[in-house]
């Protein structure tokens, strides 16, 4: 950590702790913020690999999400991530490597299935699960027998990989609950105080995290939906299921992914989707926050470019723009964060159902409302 100490421009020191908080932090440390948005700095991105295989935790930039980097071949790394984000140590972590042919070392055996999808996305937003051999430790796969593996499309993040010695064990780099952070401030809300480092990259480009694929059972599952959809995974792969945990609302069905279960993304305020007929969506929504400020509430709404004119009461913002859903991904944790610090009582959304992207973005959703959705 000494290195670290050394770097010039430390932009945020203390941690932020409310004023009411008067609770002494055990591992409160300084958070150095490192500034990448304009592309790798190599004396920085060696400062940042030393964090990393000395067992330290640095944040970093990927296309999903920020993750929260420690080396995933040492146990005690593995198990500050779990404390710093507060999050239940049975909730396996994604290792995430920077060429290929690393994954050998981490896997019992490469199924062709995995070399064919690496060759169609890697690097890029797609997680494979693998039967993991024994120089990943229990510690990093939440006490399983299979490890999660994926090669981001972040020139940061591969940097960082290679810099921190090839394995680098990153859950999304929020606090356990909250929305996954798309841009750095994001991480240093949460973070700032309880990790050695935080990599800018600017904000990320697609906004929800990685397809999961499980290639342990007889044919392919989806476990969480992402950017890479069931469609162009059956293209390379032929039939690909989706978990039936992430599509049937039982609470006797669990989903594969432990990470599924937990109720994440919630924002502070009640959150409620509203679907069905656009002219009608926007009816019901007009008429849910006049009634909610005729109570004196604080109502915020997640509309899209095309809907925003026709919302006329509470605090508007636009997620993005239905003709690109991207638009869409790519602001939607930081508009649940925004509510959050705002301190808005309720939240209404319209739905984004479609076959693509528009299925991560409805599962995220769909969670952060904890499954309340109006049908009109
Ligand atoms: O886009 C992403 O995947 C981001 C960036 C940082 O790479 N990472 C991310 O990690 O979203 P995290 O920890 O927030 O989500 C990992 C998910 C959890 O739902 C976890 O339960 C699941 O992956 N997972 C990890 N290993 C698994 C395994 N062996 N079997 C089943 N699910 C697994
Ligand atoms: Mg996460």
């Amino acid at each position: 950590m000494q290195a670290a100490k050394r770097i010039a421009n430390v932009r945020f020191t203390a941690c932020r702790l409310p004023p009411e908080c008067n609770e002494r932090r055990v591992t409160d440390m300084q958070t150095i913020l490192m500034d990448m948005t304009k592309g790798v700095d190599e004396a920085q991105m060696a400062q940042a690999g030393e964090i990393i295989r000395t067992g330290g935790l640095v944040a970093f930039p990927t296309e999903t999400v920020y993750g929260l980097g420690g080396n995933a071949l040492d146990p005690d790394a593995s198990r500050k991530i779990y404390a710093a984000k507060g999050r239940p140590s049975d909730n396996p972590l994604i290792v995430h490597i920077a060429d290929f042919e690393a994954i050998r070392k981490i896997v019992t055996d490469v199924p062709e299935q995995a070399e064919k999808l690496a060759k169609a996305f890697w690097p890029g937003p797609l997680t494979m699960i693998l039967n993991k051999s024994s120089a990943v430790p229990l510690a990093t796969t939440g006490g399983l027998n299979t490890v999660a593996i994926r090669m981001p499309d972040n020139p940061v993040a591969l940097a960082l990989i290679r810099a921190g010695g090839g394995y680098i064990a990153a859950p999304s780099a929020n606090t356990s609950g909250r929305p996954s952070p798309t841009k750095a401030s994001h991480v240093m809300d949460d973070l700032s105080g309880k990790i050695d480092c935080v990599i800018d990259g600017g904000p990320v480009g697609i906004g929800v995290e990685s397809t999961i694929v499980d290639l342990t059972e007889e044919e392919p599952v989806i476990l969480r939906p992402g950017y890479i959809n069931q469609h162009m995974l059956e293209a390379v792969l032929g039939t690909v299921h989706m978990d039936k945990g992430l599509i049937i609302n039982d609470p006797g069905v669990h989903p594969k992914a432990p990470g599924m279960k937990y109720r994440h993304y919630a924002p502070k305020a009640s959150l409620t989707i509203v679907r069905g007929d656009a002219a009608r969506v926007e009816t019901k929504i007009n008429e849910l926050v006049a009634a909610d400020r005729a109570k004196g509430l604080r109502v915020g709404i997640i509309a899209t470019r095309e809907s925003r004119a026709d919302y006329h009461q509470g605090i508007i913002r636009v997620v993005g723009t239905r003709a690109e859903e991207i638009t869409i991904s790519q602001h939607l944790f930081a508009i649940l964060r925004e509510f959050d610090d705002i301190g808005v009582d309720r939240i209404y959304s319209e739905a984004f159902d479609s076959e693509e992207l528009g299925t991560a973005i409805m599962n995220r959703l769909v969670k952060a409302a904890g499954h309340q959705i109006i049908e009109v």
